[in-house]
């Protein structure tokens, strides 16, 4: 057995926590002989439900579950952590868009950053996941100016899954089967699932596919596919959104083998995108260096969704000045 790690789940006591951390503590993330002492972060108002979340925990005597602390502090909550899921946020309902979360999600980012600057450990992967998550990373990494910009990601890997599944629900396959599948820019319906560069099996996914059906219903229905689960559940996906948050970690953590998977991280100017922006990108990672793919060519449909991607990606980075401002 390795030494334990210690994780931080914020929002521990909410919808996608609860999905999140029983997976957690049961190796799906780093690994079967991992241990992990479990930093279980919430408001006051969250701690009594919190504290039923980590009595399931006790009773389901998971080996690999070394110690839990519970805290509304986030000094304690990311004290010493080697990697966080900054989950809890508020939500979006039916009637607001990612633009009204920013001001009602924001300032928990620029505390939570200052936290994991004095407290996380050294290499600490913090993972965002509360919406708008990439604004809301860049948020965090501002506000942890100690640390490397390389620490702070942001989750788009469920767009990369809902991609996966509709593209091999269209061609009759399995979602195994499809690869190279990666989102550009923002978590958002901006977004760009580039299918162009999309494989299935192996080979190019574009001899296949109706490109029209690609470029209209296949991008829409996964770029506003949260809003189409809000609409259908009164409630924000929670269990696939988890599952994303656990797929991501775990390739960060163990490496991808070569495949590719998709990480919004900090820009360092690659395709022009301008450096700092957390940034949606086809990835690789071997040791825990992310390595964005590189060289790859984009027709001028590709080009213009990515520009409109990142065009709201910096106008979100203009809006969030003054809330970076007030915090320091
Ligand atoms: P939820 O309301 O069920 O739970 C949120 C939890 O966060 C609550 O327990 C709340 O008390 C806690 N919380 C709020 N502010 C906090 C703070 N400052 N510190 C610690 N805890 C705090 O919501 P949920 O369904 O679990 O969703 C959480 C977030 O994840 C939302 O912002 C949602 O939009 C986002 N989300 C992102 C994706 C994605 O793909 N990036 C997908 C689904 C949901
Ligand atoms: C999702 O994509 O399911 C979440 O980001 C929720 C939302 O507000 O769309």
């Amino acid at each position: 057995m390795k030494t334990p790690i210690r994780v931080c789940v914020t929002g521990a006591a909410g919808q996608i926590g609860y999905s999140l951390l029983f997976r957690l503590a049961s190796g799906d993330c780093f690994g079967p002989n991992q241990p992990i002492i479990l930093q279980l972060l919430d408001l006051p108002v969250g701690m009594k439900a919190l504290e039923g979340v980590a009595m399931e925990l006790e009773d389901c005597a998971f080996p690999l579950v070394h110690g839990m602390e519970l805290t509304d502090d986030p000094f304690k909550g990311f004290n010493g952590v080697d990697a966080a899921f900054l989950v809890g946020a508020r939500p979006r309902t039916k009637d607001m868009n990612r633009a009204d979360l920013l001001t009602a999600n924001g300032p928990i980012f620029t505390t939570q950053g200052k936290a994991i600057n004095d407290r996380a450990a050294s290499n600490t992967k913090i993972l965002v996941v509360g919406n708008p998550c990439n604004t809301n990373a860049y948020i965090a990494m501002e506000s942890a100016p100690d640390r490397p910009k390389s620490s702070f990601h942001a989750m788009t890997r469920l767009d990369e899954n809902r991609a996966k599944a509709q593209l091999a629900k269209k061609l009759g396959v399995n979602v195994g089967d499809i690869s190279n599948m990666s989102i550009w820019g923002n978590h958002s319906d901006t977004m760009f699932p580039d299918f162009f560069h999309a494989k299935v099996k192996g080979n190019p996914i574009t001899a296949l596919l109706d490109q029209e059906w690609a470029k209209g219903p296949f991008l829409k229905t996964v770029a506003t596919r949260g809003k189409a689960i809000i609409e259908a559940r009164g409630l924000s996906s929670a269990a696939s959104a988890a599952g994303a948050a656990l797929d991501h970690m775990k390739d960060w953590w163990q490496g991808t083998n070569g495949a590719w998977t998709s990480m919004a991280i900090a820009s360092q100017g690659e395709y022009n995108i301008p450096e700092g922006l957390i940034f949606s990108f086809p990835v690789t990672v071997a040791n825990g260096q992310v390595t964005v793919v590189k060289g790859l060519d984009h027709n001028s449909f590709a080009a213009e969704k990515i520009a409109a991607t990142t065009a709201e990606l910096v106008s979100e980075r203009t809006t969030v000045q003054s809330i970076l401002q007030a915090a320091n």
